[in-house]
């Protein structure tokens, strides 16, 4: 088990990231950050995922253009897609999916490795691109790479006795 503490302050400490450098990331980094979404949990365990891993400068520059807020895409050593598997779990496949990118995002940052999770781009665009079908939902395209520059400063949380209600 981890120390708790140094649990919290790991988890304090993570920023999104939207700057990177081009050095690649070594294969069995790839492998840790996929692994870490293969072990999320999700309802009855059905895994209504699939991650496409996108190093291709080309499709990169394509979905870096598919994103609103996310041009940061572009440069970026390798993407993951996170897939989402409708007909699988049609109820969870949504938080199912979502779970899978936080275990990456955290295990992305346990090794010094950046990224950050993109909602505004046009999916449809972004499906295309990589070939999707239509059962599948793509839930975002997390970029990874190590960090260029400064690690952004703290950002804000809402305190705790403002979103906490206790019931005794
Ligand atoms: C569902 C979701 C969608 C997001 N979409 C974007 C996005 O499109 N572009 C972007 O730059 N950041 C995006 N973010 C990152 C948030 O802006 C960021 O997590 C938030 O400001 C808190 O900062 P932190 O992650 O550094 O603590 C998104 C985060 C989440 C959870």
């Amino acid at each position: 088990m981890i120390d708790p503490k140094t649990f919290l302050k790991f988890l304090k400490e993570r920023r999104s990231i939207r700057s990177f450098q081009e050095k690649q990331i070594p294969e069995n980094e790839i492998e840790m950050i996929l692994e870490a979404g293969r072990w999320a949990p999700s309802a009855s365990n059905r895994q209504p995922w699939e991650f496409v891993v996108v190093k291709n400068k080309e499709i990169l520059d394509k979905l870096s253009k598919s994103a609103i807020y996310g041009n940061f895409i572009k440069g970026v050593p390798v993407a993951i897609a996170i897939v989402a598997k409708i007909k699988t779990s049609p109820k969870w496949y949504l938080i199912d999916t979502s779970l899978v990118s936080i275990n990456m995002m955290l295990m992305a940052w346990s090794l010094g490795i950046g990224t950050c999770w993109i909602g505004a781009m046009s999916r449809d665009k972004a499906k295309k691109i990589i070939g999707l079908g239509e059962n599948d939902h793509l839930l975002t395209v997390l970029p990874f790479g190590y960090i260029k520059g400064e690690i952004p400063g703290l950002t804000s949380r809402k305190p705790l006795n403002k979103i906490v209600k206790h019931i005794n």
